[in-house]
């Protein structure tokens, strides 16, 4: 670890001192020593503000009370408790992680980080942050606002897109942790460092006045703290064009399909999806050929309004198809006919659903 990074002495026992009074208390997630618990929070939080989370969370918590619960739940189930959360890879790496804790730990999540981190879904962080919650482990955990707190106090501006860089923060976000008193301090302390950087040490303006570092803060006294930390490398974008299918017959069902195991929407339901209008045609079942041949006129094939939805790493293009078909006979070889009653318990991404909302 470079030597301008050697911990402060007093850091630790600062944000835990600080933590006490104004962080974060009662989250449903804390004042709890349950794995189970702290892993789904862990999960939900991910990439998800705590707000939004709550609900889910308790929803969750009512249906599975038990990693048990979970793991024995069917998979659609998961995905439609989770349907609006986002990010779906969470919802089956979840529901797989519960299977594994059933499967190769006889139910009990297992006690320290590198064991957890041998489950899928949790990573570095989130290992540390279950170890360090549940068990008083003294490890780290680096999240994004973690990363920010950090390489402000220690002015830390290299380029954490650069690998030995990142890993150096790791270093020193190790080399911080509390040194004594860790089955109270470990726990106390994430909170801190995850509460400081939600809630005073904001991206664009720090609240350096209510801050407990500030005078040990080498990017405030720099006098510009939100160049910190610094990152060159942007995500590279790209951008699909998709055509939805939109289908209904006469009593109002919608035709979806459930979608493979990986790529855009793995495991949810969804409008039939296709790359070009032409291949949505084709695709449409002997029968609505036949009476798109025989006059095209006899089926409703309106064009939607087209959207554009953004997932973190790419640009959708959307165009709708809206089918209104005069039959209940199947409109593709794979899909199924389903109700409104059906389809609000479905994990659906969310465009479908808005479109499905919206569209009936
Ligand atoms: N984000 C990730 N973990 C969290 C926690 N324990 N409390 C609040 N926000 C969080």
């Amino acid at each position: 670890m470079p030597k301008a990074l050697k911990p402060l002495a007093t850091f630790a026992d600062t944000m835990v001192a600080w933590q006490k009074v104004h962080g974060r208390n009662h989250l449903p997630w804390q004042n709890t020593r349950d794995p189970y618990r702290v892993w789904l929070s862990e999960i939900m939080l991910q990439q998800t503000q705590v707000s939004t989370v709550l609900t889910y969370y308790a929803k969750f918590l009512d249906n599975f009370p038990t990693v048990a619960h979970l793991a024995a739940a069917p998979q659609d189930k998961v995905m439609g408790l989770w349907s609006g959360l986002g990010y779906y890879s969470r919802a089956r790496n979840l529901h797989q992680c519960a299977k594994d804790v059933v499967s190769r730990f006889g139910g009990e999540f297992p006690s320290t980080a590198e064991a957890l981190i041998s489950l899928p879904g949790i990573g570095r962080s989130t290992a540390a942050a279950v170890a360090s919650f549940c068990f008083s482990e003294r490890v780290a955990i680096m999240d994004g606002n973690v990363k920010r707190v950090l390489t402000r106090v220690w002015g830390y501006a290299e380029d954490l897109s650069v690998g030995k860089h990142e890993k150096a923060l790791w270093q020193m976000a190790e080399a911080a942790l509390p040194t004594r008193n860790l089955k109270a301090a470990m726990p106390r302390y994430s909170q801190a460092i995850m509460d400081l950087g939600a809630t005073v040490c904001l991206p664009r303006k720090p609240n350096c006045a209510q801050c407990p570092v500030r005078l040990e803060c080498k990017a405030h006294a720099q006098g510009e703290p939100e160049k910190f930390p610094v990152k060159t490398r942007k995500l590279k974008r790209t951008s699909e064009v998709l055509w939805l299918l939109l289908a209904q017959n006469p009593k109002g069902d919608t035709w979806l399909e459930k979608r493979p195991a990986s790529g855009i929407w793995a495991s949810l339901y969804s409008l039939p999806v296709f790359e070009s209008e032409a291949a949505l045609r084709e695709a449409l079942s002997p029968a609505l050929q036949k009476t798109i041949a025989l006059d095209a006129s006899a089926l409703k094939w309106e064009l939607l309004p087209s959207f554009k939805h953004v997932l973190t790493h790419k640009d959708l293009h959307c165009h709708v198809v809206k089918l209104k078909v005069n039959r209940g006979a199947p409109v593709l070889t794979e899909g199924v006919w389903c109700s409104k009653a059906n389809w609000t318990d479905l994990g659906l991404p969310q465009p479908v659903r808005h479109l499905l909302s919206s569209s009936l």
